[in-house]
């Protein structure tokens, strides 16, 4: 048993949301540390590189919980092999609806089939947040319309500067 009880909260954090902040607060008053891990994935088309959005997670969460309780960090491969490196005992995702609970589910099983001992702990956002996603942010803002309330101040100012000049990571 660890002395320590640390979840990873995977993801590709294009960029980060309102919505995710509302996860990791919560997930930060079940676990003594929260380690928000940024997918590598070269394949994805993203707006921000890995460094930035592990920079972007790291501010946005640094008055979250006790100090460092929560840090951001990136990973590659698979999930399971990474949260046993960082001795994590659970694997949080964030559950908006029916439809991310059945995304969710065989991701969950297969993890468990790869590592029995790392639990998946899916944790319900609030409602008044359900609507957001970092897909649909980009899409608003790629259009023109305002993203107030959806994500984080600083990181809405430079997805709008990153879009409108119409650039992207790759
Ligand atoms: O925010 P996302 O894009 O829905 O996150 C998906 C993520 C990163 C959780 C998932 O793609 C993942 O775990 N990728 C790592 C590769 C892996 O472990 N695959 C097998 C598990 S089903």
């Amino acid at each position: 048993m660890p002395s320590s009880r640390i979840a990873i909260f995977p993801g590709s954090f294009d960029p980060l949301t309102n919505g995710h902040l509302d996860v990791i607060r919560r997930t930060a008053r079940l676990f003594d540390r929260v380690i928000v891990a940024v997918l590598v994935n070269s394949e994805k088309r993203v707006v921000f590189t890995v460094d930035e959005r592990v920079a972007m997670i790291n501010e946005s969460c640094a008055g979250i919980g006790q100090p460092g309780q929560v840090t951001a960090d990136a990973f590659e491969g698979l999930l399971v092999h990474y949260a046993k490196r960082r001795g994590a005992c659970a694997v949080v995702r964030g559950l908006r609806s029916g439809i991310d609970f059945d995304y969710e589910r065989p991701m969950a099983l297969m993890n468990a089939h790869l590592a029995p001992e790392i639990e998946t702990v899916c944790v319900i956002g609030a409602d008044r947040l359900a609507h957001i996603s970092s897909r649909l942010v980009k899409e608003v803002v790629g259009l023109g319309g305002s993203v107030e309330g959806l994500l984080p101040d600083s990181i809405a100012r430079r997805l709008v500067a990153r879009l409108r000049a119409g650039k992207s990571a790759v």
